[in-house]
């Protein structure tokens, strides 16, 4: 691992249950979120004062228990998830950890769930985590669903240095990291959207929705 990574992971102070929780996928090798990603998130939520979030991709609802841990009471996520095993294993966490108040999960493939939630600025922030040569057929969907000066961030985006072509892309991930580049591309150039690209190690892409605060009373 990285020296800087490793360094900035020693510094995370995490509350036991969901460091207890962390450990356990990656022992079962659960694709989670980088505790540093988690972390920035965190930091994210409290100086925007989110509360309503929709996830791409649940897995064992990890990345959803640890946002309602930041948020608190008034945590309201949705997140969606394709695998129905993982779907039941996330009730079974959520539930474990008592959060199935705060907490939705969908099973459905994300890109036809975001086709049928059909309003228009709901959530104040949306975590792309998910399949990532969806990630742009998805975009207008999660810019109609996020209300102004809502945050969207998306993970993976540098797909560990193939998206930029800094690392010579095998032939079976070229499909994703072409992808991944048009979604750059979108998120970058969009009228809607004003977005940072941050060199974490897998990348992340960052993007606020232009308009008011979210928040501010009209
Ligand atoms: C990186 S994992 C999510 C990790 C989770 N956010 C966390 O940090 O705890 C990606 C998840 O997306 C799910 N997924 C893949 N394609 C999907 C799709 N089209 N719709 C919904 N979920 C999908 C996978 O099954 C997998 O569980």
């Amino acid at each position: 691992m990285d020296k800087n990574i490793e360094y900035i992971r020693s510094l995370i102070k995490e509350n036991e249950d969901t460091y207890i929780f962390r450990k356990q996928e990656e022992k079962n090798y659960i694709p989670i979120i980088r505790p540093e990603v988690m972390q920035f998130i965190s930091v994210i939520i409290n100086i925007a004062g989110i509360k309503k979030i929709l996830e791409i991709g649940t897995a064992d609802g990890y990345s959803s228990i640890c946002f309602c841990k930041t948020i608190g009471r008034d945590a309201d996520v949705t997140t969606i998830e394709s695998d129905e095993q993982r779907v039941c294993t996330a009730r079974k966490n959520i539930e474990s950890f008592n959060l199935n108040k705060n907490i939705t999960v969908i099973h459905d493939d994300a890109v036809n769930a975001l086709l049928y939630m059909t309003g228009q600025n709901v959530f104040d922030m949306i975590f792309l985590d998910g399949p990532k040569t969806h990630y742009l057929e998805m975009l207008p969907g999660c810019v109609r669903l996020l209300k102004e000066g809502g945050i969207l961030i998306a993970d993976n985006v540098l797909y560990f240095g193939m998206t930029s072509g800094q690392k010579e892309i095998p032939k079976k991930k070229r499909t994703s990291a072409y992808h991944l580049r048009d979604f750059l591309e979108a998120v970058s150039h969009s009228s809607e959207l004003d977005t940072s690209i941050i060199n974490f190690e897998d990348g992340l892409s960052i993007s606020v929705k232009k308009g008011k605060k979210i928040n501010e009373k009209t």
